[in-house]
């Protein structure tokens, strides 16, 4: 069977159900539940967290995920790495041209690659960055991640992601959240697929508070889709490959373990459509800084320094009067890993591309490039400036973001990139006021 509906809302405590009376009433583990289903808690913060921030559900289904084997070390992943080295990495600002698609055969799992990251998973804090490059669907195969939470941002190529809470549709400009620990399989919906994944090993993922801003705006809180109960009874073998502690693990099943039939809680995976964000900015003069564009924080221990922000930069109006309307000249104290669904990115004329990606670390000095500078201060900024074929995103760390050896010894590493710089012309003369 399949089901493609969803429920909408965040943080919300959802109950679903895809046989009728399939969820207990009353209590969490009744001596026994309907159907003959086990009772299963899948926590997804520390117990003890506050109301607002605990995420747990209850799963209800027809083996209990503790029925495995012992887990042996996978091999087939090898572009994996939990482990962001200690020598000393250069402030270089880098870009990379878009990873080419495989040709051997590659899976959403097999195809991943890690290009940067900081922190560590033990000890839930930091970030991995990840490319993926696949050409085939999980066939018989589940993937869990015990380090942390995936966002995933397709750039090219449609998937479809079976959880054990659920199906997910995905197209590039929507991403989805796979919370830490949740199995799941990804079929292709084209013939491949490439895009991004955040590994978040820090709290939950969350919209921002919205401040001064008020009830709405941003990515607003009905837009986030989150599906219901789905299962599959197969009695087949299935391998279920585990990340955990940085390593890949696999172990064999005799059923699928996507046999979840009802389940309630916080705890659950969700979808949202980048389009739909509520972009706001300056209405008068200005340029305000890129955290008005947070879809969604991982707040750290500190207030207001987040362990990770996802942020996007889609189409938008820009009407600031007597403003230099693209990004300014910046340095900055958060970490700044920029990739590209689509279009262009109205802060670089050319060489980010869609599916690339760039890195400034804490201080590394960046912004536009000689081209949009030279555009920018001679544009006509009585007249509104739309921005239509674009849709970047950031993701943001107040932690250094360490490029992996991969990704230092890639080909689509750009040569040069502080060349975009070089053309930056004097304007200064001390006797033009
Ligand atoms: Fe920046």
């Amino acid at each position: 069977m399949t089901s493609l509906d969803y429920q909408t809302g965040f943080g919300n405590h959802f109950s679903t159900e895809a046989l009728p009376g399939a969820l207990p009433t009353g209590r969490n583990s009744p001596q026994n539940c309907p159907y003959g289903l086990y009772a299963e808690q899948l926590s997804g913060t520390a117990f003890t967290m506050p109301r607002a921030e605990n995420r747990r559900s209850w799963l209800y289904r027809i083996r209990p995920t503790a029925l495995q084997d012992a887990f042996e070390p996978y091999e087939g992943a090898a572009g994996w790495s939990g482990d962001f080295g200690t020598e000393p990495i250069s402030p270089n600002r880098l870009r990379w041209n878009a990873p080419d698609l495989p040709e051997a055969p590659a899976d959403f799992v097999d195809g991943m690659q890690t290009w940067a990251g900081n922190g560590h998973s033990n000890d839930q804090t930091g970030v991995g960055i990840h490319l993926y490059t696949a050409n085939r669907s999980m066939k018989r195969r589940v993937f869990y991640n015990a380090d942390g939470e995936l966002l995933i941002v397709p750039e090219q190529g449609r998937l479809r992601i079976a959880t054990e809470l659920g199906l997910i549709d995905l197209e590039p400009c929507e991403i989805a959240v796979i919370p830490r620990g949740v199995r799941f399989r990804v079929r292709l919906l084209d013939e491949t697929a490439r895009g991004y994944v955040l590994e978040n090993y820090g709290a939950p993922l969350r919209p921002p508070e919205l401040g001064p801003i008020g009830s709405n705006g941003l990515a607003n809180t009905r837009d986030f889709l989150t599906p219901v109960a789905w299962y599959e009874d197969i009695e087949e073998s299935f391998e279920l490959i585990a990340k955990f502690s940085g390593g890949l693990w696999r172990t064999t099943l005799n059923h699928s373990p996507l046999d979840v039939v009802a389940w309630h809680g916080t705890n659950a995976p969700y979808k949202y459509d980048l389009r739909r964000f509520n972009v706001i900015g300056s209405i008068s003069y200005d340029h305000p800084d890129p955290c008005l564009f947070t879809v969604l924080t991982s707040p750290s221990d500190t207030p207001g320094a987040a362990n990770v922000d996802f942020a996007i930069f889609p189409p938008r109006i820009l009407v600031a009067e007597d403003t230099f309307r693209p990004p300014w000249f910046h340095r900055n104290f958060a970490s700044e890993f920029m990739g590209l669904i689509q279009g262009v990115y109205d802060a670089k004329a050319e060489g980010f591309v869609p599916g690339g990606a760039s890195l400034h670390n804490c201080m590394s000095p960046h912004g536009p490039d000689a081209e949009t500078f030279e555009k920018a201060i001679q544009a006509d900024t009585s007249q509104p400036h739309y921005i239509r074929d674009t849709m970047a995103f950031m993701f943001e760390t107040r932690r250094i973001i360490r490029p992996t050896r991969a990704a230092l010894a890639s080909a689509t590493l750009q040569q040069g990139y502080d060349t975009v710089w070089s053309g930056i012309r004097k304007h200064f003369d001390p006797a033009k006021p």
